[in-house]
């Protein structure tokens, strides 16, 4: 029998590795007959490591599997699906799966991601081909048509800024892919890059087409070992099937692909900090105008658009721009992949159209915190994102109703909390990360944060409390108005989403609850 065990990082931080050995072990005795095939991750992480089984009925789940527990499932009958405690049924009709819409992730966890005839005998390749019987306009025009919004989290029409490269008239442009993902609990980039490495490439390679560059660059966090080792290996494969090169699928397009790895800062996240990092200099933010798609890497037009909106591509190209754009809400058009992290029972990765609302996403895929106390918070959008307050849990999953909330979709990373948080330590954290993170080119932000961890101090601590309150909200004005990037400009937004739904953690002497 085929046995799948993920190959995905978190998989493997949870032993994957050694369940996959104890398998080929048992396998080489002759005991069994099985191959093992290392899967990209279903996003499922609680059950991780999840272990596949095919069977005529379909894949059938085991989990979370440990190395001790391999003996006893294959003397049990688990390469023929037989019943076991861990036996967890067929995977695709495991409610939390079947009731995702998986678009961009309908390969992740399902393919061995570095088998090309897997990735082509499950749709790979489909988008590109499309592509590339269009014009480079054409191609435009229909990720314009998709709704397909920049999932970095800024939420930038992904179409338009294609045609503002493509109406550059240089001969050389680049296609970049931000793959820094530093938001904290955020991780379907990562996801993405060691489950479907060829999705992303060939994103890239529609990007290509339509723009007009020959060169793409992936910037990849240098916390992501495995995700830089397997797009390395990806691009090394694409290259031999005649994917990335000289006449791409016997087209005109000549296109290549080169990973760089970061060096750690936060900042180079920030789309022009990630451009001066890719030449080689320091991380710091360029301002704009001009913008990347008209002077980006080496001052040429450039395409920067992050992992998930690259990886979206393909299928919409495959599957045509009314079909993706049929989901969504209002002006959020087609899935994003929510990531459920935090203290949360079930954690992982939920693909849906927009309008799902947070409780949804938190009570019924999250089933409440992993500590089982009440749920008081959620931070959506990463460190720069507001937090929401249990009132505000109907909220629908749209760019324009959480801005209008006073919040951000941003990368669709949601952090719950329990009742346990200190808001006005959340608040305080937010200012101390900006003031660790900043480029340090602009003051508001260089000087403002650490002026923000001072003045949150001496609220919790009473002293002169409505003149630092208000001096706050000053800086908070400040700082939002006069910063350079998001980075200054954002922070305000956790910090006054606590103060408003949570002052009373600022009165000082809120104690953590046992
Ligand atoms: P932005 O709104 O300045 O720009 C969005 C994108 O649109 C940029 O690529 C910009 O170059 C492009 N653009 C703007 N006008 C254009 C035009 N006329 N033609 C073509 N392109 C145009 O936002 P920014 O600073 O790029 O991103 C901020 C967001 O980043 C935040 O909202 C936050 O959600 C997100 N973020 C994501 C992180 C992550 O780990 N994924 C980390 C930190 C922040
Ligand atoms: Fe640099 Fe902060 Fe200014 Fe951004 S806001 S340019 S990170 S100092």
């Amino acid at each position: 029998a085929t046995v799948y065990v993920p190959r995905d990082s978190a998989a493997r931080s949870v032993g994957a590795d050694e369940v996959a050995q104890a398998l080929q072990h048992a396998g080489g005795r002759g005991d069994f007959a099985l191959d093992v095939v290392r899967n990209g991750s279903r996003g499922m992480l609680w059950l991780e490591p999840l272990v596949e089984v095919v069977t005529p009925q379909g894949r059938v789940g085991y989990g979370p599997v440990a190395p001790e527990d391999v003996d006893g499932l294959l003397a049990a009958g688990m390469l023929d699906g037989a019943d076991h405690p861990l036996r967890l049924g067929i995977v695709d009709e495991l409610p939390w799966l079947a009731r995702q819409n998986r678009v961009t992730f309908a390969r992740v966890g399902v393919t061995d991601p570095l088998s090309a005839e897997d990735y082509e005998a499950h749709g790979g390749l489909a988008g590109l081909r499309a592509a590339l019987e269009l014009a480079p306009a054409d191609v435009v025009a229909e990720v314009t048509a998709s709704g397909l919004r920049g999932r970095g989290g800024a939420g930038f029409p992904a179409g338009i800024k294609w045609k503002t490269v493509l109406d550059c008239a240089d001969e050389l442009k680049f296609v970049c892919c931000n793959a820094d993902e530093g938001d904290s609990g955020t991780f379907a980039d990562r996801m993405v890059m060691e489950g479907d490495p060829f999705m992303l490439i060939e994103g890239m390679t529609i990007a290509a087409h339509a723009v007009g560059a020959s060169e793409g660059y992936l910037y990849i966090r240098s916390e992501y070992p495995d995700a830089v080792a397997t797009m390395r290996r990806a691009i090394g494969v694409a290259r031999e099937h005649g994917w990335l090169g000289k006449g791409i699928l016997g087209s005109a397009l000549d296109f290549d692909l080169h990973v760089r790895v970061g060096a750690g800062a936060y900042i180079c996240g920030e789309e022009t900090s990630m451009l001066e990092s890719l030449e080689g200099k320091r991380g710091m933010v360029r301002a704009k105008p001009p913008i990347p798609a008209i002077e980006g890497l080496f001052g040429r037009p450039t395409v920067v658009n992050n992992v998930l909106t690259l990886a979206t591509v393909p299928v919409v190209m495959a599957k045509g721009a009314q079909a993706y754009e049929r989901l969504g809400v209002e002006r959020s058009r087609g899935t994003q992949v929510f990531q459920l992290g935090g203290n949360i029972a079930h954690g992982g990765i939920v693909e849906t159209a927009f309008g799902i609302t947070l409780r949804e996403l938190i009570e019924e895929y999250g089933g409440g915190t992993h500590s089982g106390r009440p749920v008081r918070t959620a931070q959506v959008g990463g460190p720069l994102g507001a937090y929401l307050p249990e009132s505000m849990f109907d909220l629908p999953m749209d760019y324009e109703a959480f801005a209008a909330a006073g919040a951000m979709v941003g990368h669709g990373g949601v952090v719950v909390f329990d009742d346990s948080v200190d808001m006005a330590a959340q608040a305080r954290f937010a200012m101390e990360f900006c003031a660790e993170e900043s480029c340090g080119k602009c003051t508001p932000c260089r000087v403002g944060a650490v002026r923000g961890v001072e003045v949150i101090d001496r609220i919790v601590a009473g002293t002169h409390r409505d003149e630092n309150l208000a001096l706050l909200e000053d800086l908070c004005d400040l700082m939002t108005e006069g910063s350079l990037c998001a980075m200054g400009g954002l922070t305000p937004l956790p910090v006054r989403s606590a103060l408003t739904h949570f002052p009373d953690d600022f009165l000082g002497g809120r104690r953590l609850l046992e």
